[in-house]
């Protein structure tokens, strides 16, 4: 559902007038816009409340009554809802300086960060509760992240914010995101067949590639941008389904020395090799941080520098474990959904599938949290 004017909406009815009804079926749209069409009857309604959760929405008519609006499958219902326009307002002033207008996370600000702002247009962030496969957050996740902050960089927690707030600003990134990735998805497929290297190299006229362009685009563009639209939807709805998030089988086993050193083992040996990059002994000094790897989603692309680097470009280094800070939260059950679905967007991967045995996650959690005291201990 696509969302887009404030708070009066204007149901146009017009399928019961013309005589062309029936074969103009997959065109009937009952559009909620903000001021009425003008063409035949049409009713007014407000906008009452949007659930994100559920995706209802409830209108009232202009008398207040609770209005139920006729709206058939297929077709094409534009709604801003209030909560939409609420969140950009909050977006505005509480994260834009960060993470910029469009969300590109340039915003004014973000240029003294090392550590830079999520750009949204790629719709992944780091921190999941998500399982592995699930490329995109949910919207708990996004709450959570809002509410807590990213501790260790210059995310701040919005702790403060009614939770209502968050709740609308939460809509507005998704929004964004994926009006991002939408653009992306355009240009991807756009400059695929008619790059300017593409077109260099075809013996054609320039106007015949010209009118192929032309002729291309009327036939596939509103195709391509409903399949668009639908891949989109449906990869945001996975986020979001109960069963999508990762649940431990086991309830956490209890940290005792024998848990903590079969972690260490773990954690030190081949089969999670998490020594690789975070370090013998967790400092985030591993041999990985000084050789050169592959690119992130690009494997065999090797970086021309030397050190690990996220999808968005940047150079990334393993956490030092020492110092007890983790971004994504310090419970149990986030350092052991970091471990199963890897950390989104950053070369660690999800180790769900590699340890495997029952508890061995748990073990890793384990020693990973009695890191920081070992070393105060001066132990290993
Ligand atoms: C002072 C700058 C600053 C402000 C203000 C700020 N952020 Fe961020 N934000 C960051 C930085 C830096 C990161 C990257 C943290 C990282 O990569 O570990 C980030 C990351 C995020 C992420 C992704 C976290 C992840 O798991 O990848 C989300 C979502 C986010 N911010 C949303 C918001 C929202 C919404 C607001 C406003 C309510 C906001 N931020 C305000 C700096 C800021
Ligand atoms: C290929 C390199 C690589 C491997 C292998 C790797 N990590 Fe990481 N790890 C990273 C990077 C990079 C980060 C920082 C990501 C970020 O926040 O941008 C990180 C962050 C973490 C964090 C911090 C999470 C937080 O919330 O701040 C923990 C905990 C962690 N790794 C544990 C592990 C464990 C346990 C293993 C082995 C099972 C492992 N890592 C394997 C690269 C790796």
């Amino acid at each position: 559902m696509f969302v887009s004017s404030p708070s009066s909406v204007t149901e146009s009815n017009d399928e019961s007038s013309g005589e062309d009804g029936a074969d103009a079926s997959d065109a009937r749209t009952s559009e909620l816009a903000d001021t009425s069409s003008g063409e035949g009857e049409s009713e007014s309604y407000r906008v009452a409340s949007y659930d994100p959760a559920s995706r209802l929405l409830s209108v009232v008519n202009e008398n207040g009554v609770p209005a139920q609006l006729s709206v058939a499958k297929g077709d094409n219902v534009q709604i801003l809802g209030p909560a939409l326009q609420e969140g950009r307002n909050l977006y505005l002033r509480h994260c834009m300086h960060c993470h910029g207008v469009s969300g590109d996370g340039a915003g004014p600000t973000a240029q003294y960060f090392k550590v830079k702002p999520r750009d949204y247009r790629q719709g992944v962030v780091k921190f999941t509760s998500t399982k592995a496969n699930v490329p995109r957050p949910s919207r708990d996740d996004l709450f959570r992240i809002v509410k807590l902050g990213v501790p260790g960089t210059y995310m701040p927690s919005f702790m403060l914010l009614p939770d209502e707030e968050v709740h609308a600003i939460v809509e507005y990134v998704r929004w964004l995101a994926m009006r991002g990735e939408m653009e992306r998805k355009l240009n991807a497929w756009l400059s695929l067949d008619y790059s300017k290297e593409a077109v260099a190299d075809m013996e054609e006229p320039a106007e015949e590639i010209e009118s192929a362009f032309a002729e291309a685009w009327a036939d596939e563009a509103s195709d391509n941008i409903t399949q668009f639209s639908e891949e989109l939807q449906m990869d945001w709805q996975e986020a979001d389904k109960e069963e999508n998030v990762v649940v431990p089988p086991t309830e956490r086993v209890p940290p005792s020395p024998e848990s903590i050193e079969r972690g260490r083992k773990l954690f030190q040996g081949n089969k999670a090799k998490c020594a690789s990059c975070h370090g013998l002994t967790g400092k985030g000094n591993g041999p990985s941080t000084e050789s050169f790897n592959d690119l992130p989603g690009q494997p065999g692309v090797k970086s021309d520098k030397a050190g690990l680097f996220d999808i968005w470009g940047n150079i990334v280094k393993p956490r030092n474990l020492t110092a007890g800070v983790f971004r994504g939260g310090r419970r149990p059950i986030d350092i052991y959904r970091r471990i199963h679905s890897g950390i989104k967007g950053t070369p660690m991967q999800a180790f769900g599938s590699t340890l495997n045995k029952e508890g061995e996650i748990w073990d890793v959690v384990n020693y990973v949290l009695s890191i920081p005291f070992e070393n105060k201990q001066g132990g290993h």
